[in-house]
């Protein structure tokens, strides 16, 4: 759905964030979904993690970034057909930081009209996909993302048969958007994304 603004939350609130409490209860309450669960889990460690790792965050901005992550599909169990809208205003009336909820609401500009434009937008975007597809290549490996290389997720990016619905073309989008090199995205799904479940 075409959010139709581009214009999120309030300054006034900047860094301001829900509690890892908070953020749990919501996401038990709205998605019933175990693996839509875990994909937000996913994404939100990812996001977590590199923007402590490779932006050199400190713990309190890394969470913005964590927090976008975990909660950017949680309309989506329950209300598809709202999808990113009801996250969004959601989070404008718990005065939530503008950053996090910009970001949420550009993680699909196809769908939803919003430009991913700040680093966290871009990487919100770049994982979100590449993580689902990274994740159902993990399933169908005897010890999943042991021993994991570029070159076998590469092999399935090719094959557009495999997951089908990861939008490859949307993928190559971001990494540009974000000027980053897929190999490397990969390698840093591969390195951290084993390492994330269900709480
Ligand atoms: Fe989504
Ligand atoms: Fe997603």
């Amino acid at each position: 759905m075409i959010l139709g603004r581009n214009s999120f939350g309030d300054v006034a609130n900047t860094d301001r964030v829900l509690s890892r409490e908070q953020v749990s209860m919501l996401l038990n309450e709205w998605v019933l979904n175990d693996r839509l669960k875990l994909h937000m889990i996913q994404v939100g460690g990812l996001m977590g993690d590199w923007s402590r790792e490779k932006e050199g965050l400190d713990e309190f901005h890394s969470w913005k970034w964590e927090m976008a992550g975990l909660l950017h599909d949680a309309d989506w169990d329950q209300w598809p057909q709202e999808h990113c809208k009801r996250i969004v205003e959601y989070l404008e009336d718990q005065q939530v930081c503008p950053e996090i909820i910009r970001a949420i609401a550009s993680h699909g500009p196809i769908h939803f009209g919003v430009e991913p434009v700040s680093r966290m937008d871009q990487l919100l975007f770049a994982f979100d996909e590449l993580s689902g597809l990274i994740h159902a290549y993990s399933l169908m490996r005897p010890n999943g993302y042991e021993a994991m290389e570029v070159k076998g997720v590469m092999k399935r990016f090719k094959e557009r048969t495999f997951a089908a619905n990861v939008n490859r073309d949307d993928i190559y989008d971001a990494c540009s958007r974000a000027n980053l090199q897929l190999t490397d995205l990969i390698q840093f799904i591969i390195d951290h994304q084993g390492s994330y479940h269900l709480q």
